[in-house]
């Protein structure tokens, strides 16, 4: 049986007066990032506990019974967990997505919940451009493949990540079009083409790029209805969430078009469906890697250490991400 890694950093003897923070970290932050953030908790005067590579949910659970504030990725805050934690004021998800923490039962707590915004982003987004890479050239099977300059890509949201994937995209020479609901203004005002619909931006992009939480109306977007208008031998990149694709309109829709190859971060829950169907037409990569970057890690690792300590010391709330 495997124990996760706990350790303990005290900082002074005065105990009593301290704030305790968990980083809690089933996929571990680069040692630099630790080191950083290890600073960032020294100075301020708290106590840090760290839960690395833990595979015992019981050891997470038993961490976060006495701390203050958790730092986490995507590791798991439900309501089981924020039942016994009876210290706990504030959980900072270090990334972008927090659909791993239970907001509605943090908010009842009033635990306060921060995210990091665009501190990981590049890192996912040469990621998503990797991806299109290894699509657009059959897997790196030697097969001769396409290049990406001259087509077009479709970012599916104009968040952080999509906007570095547009940065890098353009230096590849394509023309890069957008649908988003929420930052239409600003896409405009860089002068990309937002489309009307999703359909529309499915239907005139080489390369789709999916950018959207997986939260509200994004849960399932990708359907049958929006993946029908995908044109010849397009490649659907996702380095979101799988939450955002109707699995089963997936499958449905690559069965029929098997021009159509689907690449992303982390495997669907249906993934032994694509092996037996889909051979050669699909990549998925064994554990979420898009932040897995030592950059990444430090940027938000390191932002996140920084607003837990702007939170307890100057009730800064400035990412939160539950207010009212
Ligand atoms: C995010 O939401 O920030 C990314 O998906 C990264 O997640 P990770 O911290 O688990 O790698």
């Amino acid at each position: 049986m495997e124990f996760g890694f706990l350790l303990v950093l005290r900082v002074s003897e005065k105990r009593v007066a301290m704030t305790k923070v968990l980083i809690a970290t089933e996929k571990p932050f680069a040692e630099k990032a630790i080191s950083l953030i290890q600073d960032v908790f020294l100075n301020a005067g708290f106590e840090c506990v760290y839960l690395e590579r833990y595979t015992r949910r019981e050891d997470f659970l038993e961490a976060i019974k006495t701390s203050d504030a958790v730092i986490i990725r995507s590791d798991i805050v439900d309501r089981k967990a924020l039942s016994l934690a009876e210290n706990l004021k504030l959980i900072v998800r270090a990334g972008a997505g927090y659909d791993n923490v239970d907001v509605e039962a943090a908010s009842e707590k009033k635990v306060v919940v921060m995210n990091t915004p665009g501190q990981n982003s590049n890192a996912v987004a040469e990621l998503a451009i990797g991806l299109a890479v290894y699509g657009m050239r059959n897997m790196f099977t030697g097969a001769s493949g396409s290049e990406l300059r001259g087509r077009t890509l479709g970012l599916h949201g104009y968040g952080y990540v999509a906007r570095n994937v547009k940065r890098i995209a353009e230096g590849f020479g394509m023309n890069v079009v957008v649908f988003t609901r929420y930052s239409k203004q600003r896409a405009e005002s860089e002068g990309l083409f937002v489309t009307d619909s999703l359909e529309e931006l499915y239907a005139i992009s080489d390369v789709v790029s999916i950018h959207v939480p997986a939260r509200g109306e994004h849960l399932k977007s990708v359907s049958f209805e929006v993946l029908r208008h995908l044109k010849e031998n397009a490649l659907l990149i996702n380095t979101a969430r799988k939450e955002v694709i109707n699995e089963d309109d997936l499958i449905n829709f690559m069965r029929f078009r098997p021009d159509v190859k689907y690449l992303a971060d982390i495997a669907p829950d249906k993934a032994a469906e694509f092996e037996k169907c889909f051979k050669g037409r699909y990549f998925f990569t064994p554990k979420k890697i898009g932040a897995q970057t030592a950059e990444a890690n430090i940027n938000a690792g390191v932002a996140a250490a920084g607003q837990v300590v702007e939170f307890f010391k100057n009730g800064d709330t400035t990412f939160q991400v539950n207010r009212g």
